[in-house]
């Protein structure tokens, strides 16, 4: 039978740090795919993967080779290689991406420990998401998209600490330690990861305002890759073109500081981008209609989708700047991308049958 590789599961990574909206991100992603996603029913209550209709996202903190305790006594954090299982998770990885269905191991974030694995069954579209996406070129060479979420140390720095001394009461000085002690693995196997990605969302502090350090207001980079299949960038105005815009005015209502727009081309790792810039907040979220209608290239399926969608998800973190409206329009592309794949194949399987 040729029940492997029908299934044709679109693999689609997600690097990040952790506490750096990985999570937030699905939430959009999966929504733009319709239908949220949710734990595995009747599974382990401390499961990491999150499934909808069409979609399944994994953490590839499932792939901890050491546990808490194992990674304390060799004195290696988890964003080293050295506590990760990368075979394993090429194997399954690929497994999925033929259609067939692998027992994943689980993370347990709360003991700290690897608990019994979990079914995952191939889906339509499987997200990989968590430290090491792009890390192993095996792994790496899976992926149909891939996406970097590149939060500036400033910026993490200021996330950490409304997360941690907010609601887990953690101190100031631990918050920093705890990040300094995290610092030369990130630089070391994270941070490089960047050069790989199909798109990277750089989250920077505002230039609106002098010597702003906050964290509030934010300069948020949309990188986009020129010449990926599949994937064709975002632009202001006209495609290749460089242009600065205020929208603020008449159409838009902007308080202090204010919203301003860059597109242009740019070169990232010697690669040739398209990059979309949006440095501010959005005072009125109805509004970004406005915004929306000098966009093209959203792969939308109506017009206001993307208003639609941020509107949708008021409530999460970033809906009033580039962080959502980035997110959000990433998802729409990652779905073109899912179709324009899946016609593809349509097209070419009945040639296959006749070929065997
Ligand atoms: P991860 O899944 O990578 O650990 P989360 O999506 O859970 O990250 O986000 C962690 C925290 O970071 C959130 O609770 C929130 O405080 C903050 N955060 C995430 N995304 C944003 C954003 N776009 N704007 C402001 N804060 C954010
Ligand atoms: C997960 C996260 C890491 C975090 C770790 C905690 O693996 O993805 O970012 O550092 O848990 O590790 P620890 O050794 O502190 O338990």
């Amino acid at each position: 039978s040729c029940s492997a590789g029908d299934a044709n599961t679109v693999v689609i990574g997600l690097a990040a740090d952790s506490g750096c909206g990985k999570s937030t991100f699905m939430r959009r992603l999966t929504s733009v795919f319709g239908g949220a996603a949710e734990p595995p029913r009747g599974g382990n209550p401390d499961s990491n993967t999150l499934i909808s209709d069409t979609t399944t996202v994994i953490c590839l903190d499932d792939y901890h080779s050491l546990d808490r305790t194992g990674r304390k006594e060799k004195g290696v954090t988890a964003l080293d290689p050295r506590a990760n299982n990368f075979d394993l998770m090429y194997e399954q990885v690929k497994a999925l991406k033929d259609g067939v269905a692998v027992e994943k191991p689980i993370y347990n974030h709360v003991s700290g420990l690897l608990d019994p694995p979990e079914l995952i069954k191939p889906p339509k579209i499987l997200v990989i998401e968590g430290l090491h996406p792009m890390f192993d070129p095996r792994v790496r060479e899976l992926l149909d998209f891939s996406i970097y979420l590149d939060i500036s140390n400033e910026v993490k720095f200021a996330w950490k600490i409304q997360r941690d001394m907010a609601e887990r009461g953690h101190s100031l000085e631990s918050i920093k330690a705890s990040i300094e002690a995290r610092k030369p693995d990130f630089d070391a196997y994270i941070d490089p990861q960047k050069q790989y990605a199909d798109a990277v969302i750089e989250v920077l502090p505002t230039q609106l305002i002098p010597g702003d350090n906050e964290g509030k207001v934010l300069r948020v980079r949309l990188v986009m890759k020129e010449g990926v299949k599949y994937f064709s960038p975002v632009y202001l105005f006209d495609e290749g073109s460089t242009v600065s815009w205020i929208p603020c005015g008449r159409k838009l209502t902007c308080s202090y500081p204010g919203i301003k727009f860059f597109y242009g081309p740019e070169s990232y790792f010697s690669n040739e981008v398209s990059v979309l810039e949006m440095d501010g907040q959005f005072d009125r979220l109805d509004e970004l209609i406005y915004v929306e209608s000098h966009l093209s290239n959203l792969s939308t399926k109506f017009y206001g989708e993307v208003t639609q969608q941020m509107l949708k998800h008021a409530d999460f973190p970033g809906s009033n700047n580039g962080t959502g409206l980035f997110q959000t329009i990433v998802g729409l592309k990652i779905r073109d991308l899912y179709e324009q794949l899946v016609a593809d194949s349509k097209a070419t399987a009945p040639l296959q049958a006749t070929k065997t």
